[in-house]
């Protein structure tokens, strides 16, 4: 069998036309405009990259984008009175303090003084507890873009048994609440989990989120399955780096039912639905309908 490649590319260009369209209403009959403040702390060249590339969409996007960056040595006190500011300001619906923080930061303290209902990681304690609990929340961008590529391509994802590698609190715990709340039987295994290769083969959806290069290898993959790699990781073959992700994509691909591909698959996705997670945050703080399709 060779897999159908899943196109997050083509796929995130549908989910931000679709933000673009529902902020062009929102601003024509409720004079509303969405506002996404990202905050960045220090100087690593990978999130400059991010940050960069999130204040592009969210501009293409018709939304307002509010760019903090403060240095390195910025206190704790300092990040938390900015937050407030951001919390108490009425143009700015979404808020994003870029990760990893500098290491004399405390990433949790800093996370929970966000407004939850700002929160559009989803990482605040309040939402992780609501999303835990099938209620309403901010729901983290990367398994969100995850979900909205597996519902495309399935239809309902009940009954089916899906498998995710990994758990962090970014993509794998999140990942497995949100295949639950659709009705999978769900497993979630790590890299201390005995026989992984035999759990793997069980999965009608494989999700890979454990940040190891092509540690998924085609054995692991039951035929016909779907195959989600969250994986973002760059190495060196044959003298040239080359992005490659958590699953050895030539041989899952021969296996799989379908299947994302690294570059172009989630990746892509995740930056799609911190707009769509903006205009929901939007839409929340002015007690209008949120937009269709664009949450969990
Ligand atoms: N750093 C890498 N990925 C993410 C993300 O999804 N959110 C935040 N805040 N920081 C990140």
């Amino acid at each position: 069998m060779t897999a159908t490649v899943i196109d997050g590319k083509a796929f995130a260009a549908k989910v931000r036309a679709q933000v673009a369209a529902h902020v062009a209403r929102l601003k024509e009959e409720n004079g509303i405009t969405p506002g996404l403040a990202v905050v960045l702390v220090g100087e690593d060249p990978a999130s400059q990259v991010y940050v960069r590339n999130k204040g592009v969409q969210t501009h293409e996007a018709g939304m307002n984008s509010f760019e903090h960056k403060l240095s390195a040595d910025t206190s704790e006190p300092d990040l938390l009175a900015l937050i407030a500011t951001l919390n108490a300001d009425p143009a700015v619906h979404g808020i994003l303090v870029q990760l990893p923080l500098p290491k004399h930061l405390d990433s949790d303290l800093v996370i929970n003084s966000i407004n939850p209902a700002k929160d559009v990681d989803g990482f605040h304690i309040s939402n992780v507890g609501l999303l835990g609990t099938g209620q309403k929340s901010m729901v983290p961008c990367t398994p969100l873009g995850c979900l909205m590529m597996l519902r495309d391509h399935h239809g309902s994802l009940a009954g089916m048994n899906a498998v995710v590698v990994g758990r962090s609190n970014i993509v794998g715990k999140p990942m497995a609440q949100l295949l639950l709340g659709d009705s999978c039987t769900v497993t979630i295994a790590h890299s201390r989990t005995k026989d992984l290769a035999e759990v793997c083969r069980r999965a009608d959806i494989l999700v890979a989120a454990v940040g190891r290069p092509e540690m998924v290898p085609g054995d692991w993959v039951k035929p016909g399955a779907t195959v989600i790699d969250v994986g973002i990781n760059r190495i060196e073959k044959d003298g040239k780096v080359k992005l490659v992700g958590d699953v050895h994509y030539e041989s899952a691909a021969a296996v799989a039912g379908a299947i994302t591909p690294v570059p172009g698959g989630v990746g892509p996705m995740t930056i799609a639905c911190l707009l769509a997670n903006t205009l929901t945050a939007c839409c929340r703080a002015n007690g209008l309908a949120e937009p269709e399709g664009l949450t969990a």
